[in-house]
């Protein structure tokens, strides 16, 4: 089992109290993961570029217990406040990652988090806030095996965040990120992210993400609920196949620079997500009017101005909006001029392309 690499046996605690902190981006998939096997692992690879402004800073203090305990012991605060609501999912992850990390039993915790942008703007915190308790916990196991190396942390902190959150396991490193195996990458694995392995394009270099955040309230059906509705999906199979195909389409696109066929890629990988969506059963629509807008107003001002203005979205309305850095300004002008009208309260977020998380 490849998973047994990961266990961390050791049984001697020679540490007793301390705290550690560390900053995860997010991420923005190109090839999206939508659809899931038992154990997080994806049914099909994808790609991300990693964020640089949206990110969560995680504090995790931890206190030796006189003996190890079954029941995790531990309180979560969101900006000083204390979140009874967030401890299920935290308690879930402990669940599922104790058999690779199992000193985390002789500890109790208290978790202080902060996430960059508002807690309701729609952006899912559970990339950047997994991998960066996920980092914490490594660094909690570096105290207690110091021969382990900074590659080894990255790698564990990658595949324990990927038990927390699919995608978060692609939030360690960037500036480009693939995950799930591929016939092209051989360093690609189910279990972790891995950085892209190839060459990238002097275009691709700062890639700017602008948010617009066109519905910022929750989401009616959550991301765990939409991957499994590509269990018997009448068009998972082709699905799954033309993900791997986008996936060896776009290195070549990264290696030539050739924005056209990006785009292409990209928007298709975006409006597929979203038809899996509205063809599952139960069907849903995440998109909202304005999403559909926005869409259209890209599509005329690439035609008119010869821009390489494209979007994708994610399990939500918000649209990113992906473009080189050398197009900033006027795409700018024309997020100020035409699209902030469809956001809510006339919100957005700058971002661009960013190299992953940081402890502090
Ligand atoms: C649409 O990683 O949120 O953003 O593994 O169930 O936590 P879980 O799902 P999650 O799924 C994200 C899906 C996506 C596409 C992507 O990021 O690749």
């Amino acid at each position: 089992m490849q998973e047994a690499r990961f266990i961390f046996e050791n049984t001697k605690i020679n540490i007793d109290s301390g705290a550690v902190t560390w900053e995860a981006p997010s991420n923005i998939a190109l090839v999206k993961y939508w659809g899931k096997k038992e154990h997080q692992i994806p049914a099909n690879p994808s790609i991300s570029f990693t964020l640089t402004n949206c990110k969560t800073t995680t504090t995790l203090h931890y206190e030796l217990l006189s003996s190890p305990s079954e029941k995790f012991q531990f309180e979560v605060f969101l900006d000083g406040e204390q979140k009874e609501e967030f401890k299920p999912k935290i308690a879930a992850f402990f669940d599922r990652i104790v058999q690779y990390v199992p000193f985390i039993k002789h500890f109790k915790y208290s978790i202080y988090t902060h996430n960059s942008f508002p807690h309701s703007s729609g952006i899912a915190s559970s990339a950047s806030g997994m991998s960066a308790l996920a980092l914490c916990i490594m660094s909690i196991e570096k105290k207690l095996n110091p021969e382990l190396s900074e590659i080894e942390v990255i790698q564990k902190a990658s595949f324990l965040a990927r038990l927390g959150s699919g995608s978060a396991c692609r939030s360690l490193e960037g500036d480009l990120v693939c995950w799930g195996t591929h016939k092209e990458i051989p360093s690609a694995s189910n279990l972790y992210g891995v950085k892209f392995p190839y060459k990238v394009h002097e275009k691709f270099k700062n890639y700017q993400d602008t948010i617009l955040l066109v519905d910022k309230g929750e989401k009616q059906v959550s991301s765990t609920v939409g991957h499994n509705l590509m269990h018997n999906h009448p068009f998972a199979e082709n699905r799954f196949a033309q993900a791997h195909d986008n996936l060896s389409k776009l290195i070549t696109v990264f290696e030539t620079g050739d924005l056209l066929s990006f785009i292409e890629i990209v928007e298709s990988e975006a409006l597929t997500l979203h038809a899996m969506m509205m063809t599952s059963l139960p069907y849903f629509v995440l998109m909202k009017p304005n999403t559909l807008q926005i869409i259209n107003e890209i599509w005329s001002f690439r035609k008119a101005s010869g821009l390489h203005l494209c979007f994708t979205l994610d399990a939500g309305a918000n649209v990113h909006l992906l473009y080189p850095e050398s197009e900033k300004e006027p795409v700018l002008e024309f997020i100020n001029n035409k699209l902030v009208g469809y956001c809510q309260n006339g919100h957005y977020i700058c971002d661009t392309v960013g190299f992953g998380a940081k402890q502090l």
